[in-house]
């Protein structure tokens, strides 16, 4: 019996691609081309499977071009690469990486807001560019994490564990605004408050953006919650571009009206606004939170698990769409 193929539209690990060769037909992308749209779909052509990195998008036209396509394995927890609506409609299964990157991702998030508050790029760069001839004693003076307000917008799972490291180890006051308010136990583990939006902009010494990309938290943080922010205060992005925006935030930073921003993603990457390369208050990193070498393996994994389980009849393991049985594609 032939085997399915699949595609995998990114480089990734060499283990990823022979493991999915034991059950699929694999092409693969080991040089890393970024292919635009009308190269990715003629790829896809007679393709059932495709491992994707987050960057791909998948939309109604790419899927009215692809007929056989029946499921898309994201290697990311975010997917908003993936038109739902236009999958259902297509009949075909999304499924993301969730859970294995929430530790590494939080871990990483307050490596950024340490970064922020503490000025250690800008510090770091001062350094190597020879200026450093004496100490001084107001010489890169930030903000304290310790003893602090932290401010998290999206408590999911890694906003989760970004509070719990806030409360428990460095003593923080954690208030959280969140679509839906925790339960009462979750919120006494992370020891996390709720609060309104505005009412944690106008509080937060740190804020941290953890939120999933949608229509409706497309820029969540703009000129007006910049505004409501405590001039001392940092800023930190680690969830999707597209968030803040961009522009105004380069705006506020180059004004001073907030401290500090840490930015781990961008509107419209990997390009970056140009005026945030210009102000020297922000700490700029290329998407890189759950860049480990166990939990990017981890991630990898999983997408191929949910190929797997999917094309061997189980139904995927971490769905994002209504489960499409095979059989009714
Ligand atoms: C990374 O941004 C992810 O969504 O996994």
């Amino acid at each position: 019996m032939s085997k399915p193929k699949i595609l995998i539209a990114r480089a990734i690990f060499g283990e990823t691609i022979e493991r999915l060769s034991q059950h699929f037909d694999v092409e693969s992308n080991q040089t890393d081309d970024v292919w635009p749209k009308a190269l990715l779909i003629e790829k896809l052509k007679g393709k059932e499977g495709v491992f994707t990195t987050g960057s791909e998008r998948i939309d109604g036209e790419l899927l009215d071009a692809c007929p056989e396509l029946k499921i898309c394995a994201n290697m990311a927890v975010g997917y908003n690469n993936f038109d739902i609506d236009a999958m259902v409609a297509h009949g075909v299964t999304g499924t993301n990486a969730p859970d294995v990157l929430t530790e590494t991702t939080a871990d990483f998030g307050f490596a950024l807001l340490m970064a922020t508050a503490r000025r250690i790029s800008e510090s770091e760069h001062y350094l190597r560019a020879g200026k450093w001839t004496k100490w001084a004693y107001d010489m890169f003076s930030g903000s304290d994490i310790h003893g602090a307000t932290l401010g998290i917008i999206g408590m999911g799972r890694i906003g989760q564990g970004i509070a719990k490291r806030g409360a428990h180890g460095f003593g923080m006051k954690v208030i959280y605004h969140n679509r839906s308010r925790l339960d009462a136990a979750l919120e006494a583990e992370c020891k996390a408050t709720y609060v309104g939006k505005e009412e944690l902009l106008r509080n937060a010494d740190h804020v941290v953006l953890v939120v999933p990309y949608t229509p409706a938290s497309h820029h969540t943080i703009g000129a007006v919650e910049l505004a409501l922010m405590k001039p001392t205060a940092t800023l930190v992005n680690i969830a999707r571009g597209g968030i803040v925006d961009d522009a105004a935030l380069a705006a506020a930073l180059r004004d001073k009206r907030i401290a500090a921003a840490g930015l781990d993603v961008f509107e419209g990457e990997p390009k970056v606004h140009p005026d945030l390369l210009t102000v020297p208050n922000v700490v700029l990193t290329p998407h890189i939170a759950s860049a480990t070498v166990p939990t990017r393996r981890a991630m990898a994994e999983l997408a191929a698990d949910n190929l797997i389980a999917f094309f061997g009849g189980k139904g995927p393991v971490t769905p994002v769409t209504p489960v499409t049985s095979l059989a009714k594609k």
